[in-house]
């Protein structure tokens, strides 16, 4: 097992990773001390590890209430945050009480949403079983829901109180999830170490295959990295911002398109590609290293490119992301390989890295979403 820290002070928490960790009553004696746990999770993943966890905290002498909420984005919303309040209340939970999120990043961010006020905040515990759960949205305190208006626009930074993470768990999760985690795995390569960047073109077959020490090394390094940005800005008045990479891009992607047609680590892993581009028009990066990034993408079984939206309708998505600061769109390009700089962008290289990027047909994406 690998233990890691996010260092925030009397808030710091460990994140443990490492196979059969949900059976584990030591660790879970360990991390966990409140009497009343409240397992939340999804119609997909709780049949699958639920009942592991609940047999975990019996032995350990805990009442267990179980949660089981719709699978999808489109749980993480008011109604069913309010459907968890009802929950919480009626079994008169206190301020005691445990949450366990155990699921995806869905299942994390409206859990620890729902830890953040229910009851002015109670303690909460990450149990990610996606790998993009795992190496990015579990670690960090991001929580929330999305409003009609916005993904991600109502939320609070709340901390958890330990994150664990089961790495046998991915053993379920579909390909095409596990690709879009990957996309995040990569993003820590480029923009924060050169050296993890060459080592996941060695071992990115192997990673795709589950390997587990070559995922359990991908994991932990990911984590290191997110922890340690974290424990320096955790509000992202700052570095923070630099975990965004490829997102500029990304959320226009997921925007343009509608939510879900591409998943997350899809339209990163093309905004990836996107940005390594723009930074080479910009002189940080060469070319050989953008096709450096753009075959490690595709071998992550991620798109390359982007759908060719008409270049106003770009812009137009792209003013709307959160990183807009005083209403000028803040891009975060590599620096060389394993460096990130964070800076707005003249509009002909934008345009220009749009010509060459966003070339995929659009009624071509929609076919094969359909
Ligand atoms: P998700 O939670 O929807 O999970 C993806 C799918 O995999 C779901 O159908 C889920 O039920 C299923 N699943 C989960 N674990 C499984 C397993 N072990 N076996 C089989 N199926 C499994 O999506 P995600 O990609 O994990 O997370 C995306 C969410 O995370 C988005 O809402 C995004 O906004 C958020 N996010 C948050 C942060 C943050 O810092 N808080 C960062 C990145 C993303
Ligand atoms: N996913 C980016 C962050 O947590 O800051």
């Amino acid at each position: 097992m690998v233990e890691l820290k996010v260092s925030l002070g009397e808030r710091s928490y460990p994140i443990l990773i490492g196979p059969s960790l949900l059976d584990d009553t030591t660790i879970w004696s360990q991390q966990c001390p409140a009497r009343t746990v409240v397992i939340i999770s999804n119609s997909v993943v709780s049949p699958l590890y639920a009942a592991r966890l609940k047999t975990v905290f019996q032995k350990l002498g805990k009442r267990v209430i179980e949660l089981t909420l719709p699978d999808g984005e489109e749980t993480k919303r008011w109604e069913i945050l309010n459907q968890v309040y009802d929950a919480l209340l009626e079994s008169r939970c206190d301020r005691k009480t445990t949450l366990i999120a155990l699921g995806g990043g869905v299942i994390g961010d409206l859990t620890g949403f729902a830890a953040a006020t229910y009851q002015r905040g109670v303690p909460f515990i990450q149990v990610p079983t996606t790998l993009l759960s795992q190496v990015d949205s579990s670690v960090g305190g991001k929580t929330g829901i999305n409003h009609p208006l916005g993904k991600n626009m109502i939320g609070a930074f709340y901390q958890p109180r330990a994150v664990l993470m089961d790495i046998d768990t991915l053993k379920t999760l579909p390909e095409r999830e596990l690709s879009a985690g990957l996309a995040e795995v990569i993003k820590y390569g480029a923009i924060a170490d050169a050296e993890f960047f060459s080592w996941l073109e060695a071992n990115m077959a192997q990673l795709r295959e589950c390997n587990p020490e070559v995922l359990t090394t991908a994991i932990s390094r990911s984590c290191a990295i997110k922890a340690d940005v974290v424990g320096q800005d955790e509000r992202e008045s700052g570095i923070r911002a630099i975990l965004n990479f490829g997102h500029t891009f990304g959320h226009a992607i997921e925007s343009g398109l509608g939510y879900g047609v591409w998943l997350h680590g899809e339209a990163i892993g093309a905004g990836m590609v996107m940005a390594a581009v723009l930074s080479a028009k910009l002189g940080l990066i060469d070319n050989a290293l953008v096709e450096r990034l753009r075959r490690l993408v595709a071998a992550a079984g991620l798109p390359i490119a982007a759908p060719n939206f008409p270049a106003q309708r770009w812009l137009d998505l792209m003013a709307i992301d959160k990183k807009t600061s005083d209403g000028e769109v803040r891009y975060i390009l590599m620096d060389g390989l394993g460096r990130a700089k964070i800076t707005p962008v003249p509009e002909a290289q934008l345009r220009a890295t749009l010509a060459e990027t966003a070339t995929l047909d659009l009624a071509f994406v929609s076919l094969q979403a359909a």
